[in-house]
């Protein structure tokens, strides 16, 4: 690996690739690590207390692997971890939160569905997001239990999840929603499923781009963009290696321009 700082980005699996993706696309010149924990998935069925743990192990791995910057490409750690981690280490945090403002404000039908982990709805500060930017508008909460596991497994076309998705997706169809908001990283995998089962005028909003411009921002304000024209990128996980690489698949065409791609067990 070069000896530049590096953009370190963790989450409980290949959830966080597809922030991943967007972070590697808008800063070309951007080495970067990434941690999948999926040994350790799902985080959103976890305590508070061991998602805060699992985040600060996963913050000091990429401190010491050269981070200069922190993205937790993961709803579930970023609601219940980020402060913590803020209060605790002197490294700039990103987080991903659900994009209930943007539905809210432009929903027409004034009904709008979320999608995530229990860890995430009943996280404080998702609640008080979602207080603040919905009055009026009807907002129905659905945890995708059992979703992270078949996802982490790798298989997305099998039946098994699309029925599951299916009996959470269907009652926001019979309240009308417009927009479905996707409250967790390896949901946008689920992106071609939700398309065959949702009316077509229902959109569906996930966070990765707004994340990466975000990352772009805070390291623009912090002068430590690295202005080169290459990168370099390793991505561990202590899971199924093989489940890594399929997914990476799915993004060779946005990630063709980088340099190095390197995926190991660790
Ligand atoms: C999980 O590990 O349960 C899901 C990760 C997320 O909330 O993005």
């Amino acid at each position: 690996m070069s000896n530049k700082d590096v953009i370190g980005i963790f989450d409980s699996g290949i959830g966080g690739i597809s922030i991943w993706k967007e972070i590697v696309t808008r800063l070309p010149g951007e080495d970067t690590i990434y941690l999948a924990d999926s040994i350790n998935a799902p985080y959103g069925a976890k305590s508070k207390e061991d998602i805060i743990a699992l985040s600060v192990k996963n913050t000091e791995k990429l401190i010491a692997l050269g981070a200069k910057i922190i993205v937790i490409a993961c709803n579930t750690a970023t609601t219940n971890a980020i402060n913590y981690l803020r209060e605790n280490y002197k490294i700039p945090f990103i987080g991903i939160e659900p994009a209930i403002k943007p539905a809210a404000i432009q929903s027409q039908s004034k009904a709008i569905g979320i999608l995530a982990t229990k860890g995430t709805l009943n996280s404080a500060l998702f609640q008080t997001t979602s207080e603040r930017w919905t009055q009026g508008v009807d907002v129905i909460e659905v945890i995708g239990e059992g979703l992270v596991p078949l996802i982490e497994q790798g298989d997305l076309e099998n039946l098994e999840l699309y029925n599951l998705l299916e009996s959470y997706i269907q009652p926001m169809v019979e309240k009308n929603i417009d927009y479905l908001v996707l409250g967790c990283s390896h949901y946008p995998y689920l992106i071609p499923l939700l398309k065959k089962m949702l009316p077509p005028h229902v959109a569906i909003i996930d966070s990765g781009l707004a994340v990466a411009r975000q990352t772009e921002a805070v390291l623009k304000e912090l002068n430590n963009l690295s202005g080169d024209v290459s990168s370099e990128h390793y991505l561990y996980t202590n899971g199924d290696v093989k489940v890594l690489k399929k997914v990476l698949l799915r993004f060779r065409e946005s990630v063709k321009h980088t340099t190095t791609i390197t995926i190991s067990h660790k």
